[in-house]
């Protein structure tokens, strides 16, 4: 039987039920469930059902992007798109196992499913999710190791064609295999809840993207200056040390905005505590380092320790907010504090009073938070996470066990700690970083990939990683430059920092007791090369500050695989060790060592050499030379890209934007600009300027336009590039007489300028 309901339609069957819940014409939620209700959503669905145009007849049930048929008594579905082409069949539902099987019919290749080592395809492979603190168990992170920080149920299905998405909403431990059993069958599912996942259809994958970051949602745009260089260290030990590390950053002239704590700042690693011997004078402390232009992030581990009038640990014992054990007693596990426990984010009331906690610290200058071990990390248990056999209390005050929670705790204390800091200073971007993360966490805190380690294997194995975690979600991202555990070297990370460079985080980091890896660490050539790339990022930051823009407005991910904009080519398809930074860069590190030279790819159409503006035709792979300070970069005709000049810090000095054009193909580029900080761009304060470039046989045009004028307009330049000799240019009706450079002051915006061949 098929009923339609509120949203969709319920079918009953042999074993149990289907509802089938529209979210959009091409977003469809099946919810198996034994009696019928329709399963709770986890905290990664951000929007609600849509009544949308549907019918139905027999089996058969249609919307204007896709076509459903149903197998009533197995419950088994099969989706066709409305040109009749067949998307996906199931072969088996097991509602009892939790469990579903479904054909591989004409999928090259699966994405998605967030941080995971391996390559970027994980077509064959096989993989679950239980956050887990990875070190604790393994020495070296690796592919054979399936379950990570961050547990993101979602998959994406890709060919020349067709491409779909497969959100599974379940927080329990999940299971995905992508036809490595049997070629050509996928089996995903769950140790617990219910079968419940959502279909996102479209023919090309940025659009499935865009989708699922609306069901999930997009990130907040953040504070420009966080995109700035960050240096970290396990741990900077006491103010002096942190002072010497600005005074030098500034004396060497590395451009660099945001400087961390580690946990070694807290007294006895209480949280939400400052050591007053290590760091007297905190405040003082934040405050002349603000000057210097550094923003001061401090780590916040849920772990609280168990000590007799430590407030933080008293006010949730009082008020019974930690984690319980089966026997209904506070549960005791171990972290950096020893014995520790752990606040019930589940409940609002918890996560109202640990947002509240961050007062103190944001009174005395902080402006962000680090979140980690939020997996949640316990020394205690052979997992070394918290047990699945704890309890958890919601709202409602329902008991509900770990083995559901635990996937979604490292979310939970990011939604406390947005939500908190927001509370607490309503009209400044504060910046919140985590390592545990569920589905949908983009929406309140940018993630790095845990505890890389020192190698060269680390720095070519974050590429597959970014590309799949912006295919789920993930665009404020990055990992510790330079590598985390074990001794660096220089010219690790020297090529490690040209990476960074191109990562929305830009973060160095190193573990406690291995050598120091800060820039100057390895030399005078070490040092130049480094702040050569750190100040590279600088020039790029606009361009990246538009990038989060565009992830926050549509969810299109900063680091994109290939296939991105270029799914016709399925050469495309297995390409792990180059990225798309946005539409047009394209971004080719050196990952080995002692290597000069790499193969690049390049997809059709015309790429400049971003360092020496020889043209190339795509289509093709090509050899580049990379030297020690190099490394290939690529932008492709039609370009328009704004760089920034260098500053020490975001605000240093007043900003003057070059607008790039890079001639040999239409273009278009809208440069959103607002003032970096604060949440007045939400109130209209931001000005748009549309850039579009037409190039014709015989001219090309330039042209602009302020569509919003929100906000003040820096000093502005356009640059041409890619200019032919005997071009001559033309603005607003006058011949130009160029520099150098080729660049064009443009104090009056709408600009008209014609290039004669
Ligand atoms: C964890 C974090 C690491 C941090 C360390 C000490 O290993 O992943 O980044 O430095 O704990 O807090």
């Amino acid at each position: 039987m098929i009923k339609k309901t509120e949203f969709g339609y319920k079918i009953e069957g042999e074993k149990g039920f289907l509802n089938i819940i529209f979210y959009d014409n091409n977003i469809v939620r099946f919810a198996y469930s034994n009696d019928g209700e329709i399963p709770v959503s986890t905290p990664a669905i951000a929007v609600e059902p849509k009544d949308i145009e549907c019918s139905q007849e027999g089996n058969i049930i249609k919307t204007k992007s896709l076509i459903i048929e149903i197998d009533k008594e197995n419950l088994q579905v099969s989706i066709f798109n409305k040109n009749g082409e067949l998307l996906n069949r199931d072969i088996n539902v097991d509602l009892e196992k939790c469990e579903i099987e479904k054909e591989i019919i004409w999928e090259k290749g699966f994405y998605g499913l967030g941080e995971k080592y391996g390559w970027v395809n994980k077509k064959g492979t096989e993989t679950s999710n239980w956050n887990t603190d990875v070190m604790g168990i393994f020495p070296v992170h690796n592919a054979t190791i399936k379950n990570y920080h961050t547990s993101i149920p979602f998959y994406i299905g890709l060919s020349k064609k067709l491409c779909y998405g497969i959100y599974f909403d379940n927080s329990f431990r999940t299971y995905f295999d992508l036809g490595k059993t049997k070629d050509n069958v996928l089996k995903f599912g769950a140790d617990g809840g219910y079968l419940d996942y959502y279909f996102i259809y479209d023919d090309k994958v940025s659009e499935v993207v865009k989708a699922y970051t609306y069901l999930t949602g997009r990130m907040p745009l953040p504070r420009k200056d966080f995109l700035g260089y960050q240096q970290c260290r396990w741990s900077y030990e006491n103010r002096e040390e942190l002072m010497e590390i600005a005074k030098r950053m500034r004396a060497e002239n590395i451009p660099c905005d945001v400087l961390y704590l580690d946990i070694d700042y807290m007294k006895d690693y209480k949280v939400f505590t400052v050591d007053s011997d290590k760091f007297y004078e905190f405040k003082d402390m934040v405050s002349k380092l603000k000057d210097m232009g550094f923003k001061l992030v401090v780590i916040i581990d849920p772990g609280v320790k168990v000590e007799d009038g430590y407030w933080v640990y008293e006010q949730g014992k009082e008020n019974d907010f930690y984690i319980k054990d089966k026997n209904g007693e506070v549960y005791i596990g171990e972290v950096w504090p020893g014995r520790a426990v752990f606040p019930d984010f589940l409940r609002e009331k918890v996560r109202k009073w640990w947002g509240e906690l961050h007062l103190r610290l944001i009174e005395d200058g902080v402006e962000g938070f680090w979140n980690d071990m939020n997996e949640p990390a316990d020394f205690t248990t052979e997992s070394k996470v918290v047990p699945e056999d704890t309890v958890h209390f919601n709202d409602q005050g329902e008991e509900k066990s770990h083995a559901e929670i635990h996937n979604l705790y490292g979310m939970l204390e990011a939604i406390a700690t947005y939500e908190g800091v927001k509370r607490i200073k309503p009209n400044v971007r504060l910046f919140i970083l985590t390592r545990a993360a569920f589905a949908g966490t983009q929406r309140y805190a940018a993630l790095w990939t845990g505890d890389n380690t020192s190698i060269w294997e680390h720095l070519e194995a974050s590429m597959p990683m970014f590309m799949n975690l912006g295919l789920s979600g993930y665009s404020f991202i990055g990992a510790d430059v330079g590598g985390f555990i074990g001794d660096g070297n220089g010219e690790l990370l020297t090529r490690w920092t040209q990476l960074g460079a191109f990562t929305p985080l830009f973060r160095n980091h190193s573990v406690k007791g291995s050598i120091n890896q800060e820039p100057w660490c390895f030399g005078e050539e070490v040092l130049e090369n480094t702040r050569k790339f750190i100040k590279i990022r600088y020039n790029f930051i606009t361009y990246l500050y538009n990038l989060m823009r565009e992830s926050s407005i549509n969810g299109h991910p900063a680091i994109r695989p290939l296939f991105y904009h270029y799914q016709d080519d399925e050469e495309t398809y297995n390409i792990n060790d180059q990225f798309l930074f946005g539409e047009n860069i394209l971004i080719c590190p050196i990952t080995r060592p002692y290597t000069r030279v790499r193969m690049v790819y390049l997809p059709k159409g015309i790429w400049y050499d971003y360092w020496t503006l020889e043209r190339f035709e795509g289509g093709r792979y090509i050899i580049k030379e990379a030297p020690i300070d190099s490394m290939p970069i690529f932008i492709k005709a039609g370009a328009i890209i704004p760089t920034d000049n260098v500053m020490q810090y975001i605000g240093e000095k007043e900003q003057e934007i070059t607008i790039n054009c890079y001639l040999g193909q239409d273009g278009e580029y809208t440069l959103y600009l607002d003032d970096g900080i604060s949440f007045d761009y939400e109130k209209g304060k931001y000005t748009e300027i549309k850039f579009i470039m037409k190039d014709s046989e015989k001219e090309v045009s330039i042209t602009s336009e302020v569509i919003k004028d929100g906000y003040k307009i820096p000093k502005m330049k356009l640059k041409i590039l890619g200019l032919d000799e005997n071009s001559k240019v033309i603005m607003n009706g006058e011949e130009l007489k160029l520099d150098n450079e080729n660049t064009i002051d443009i104090d009056k915006l709408n600009i008209d300028i014609k290039i004669i061949k």
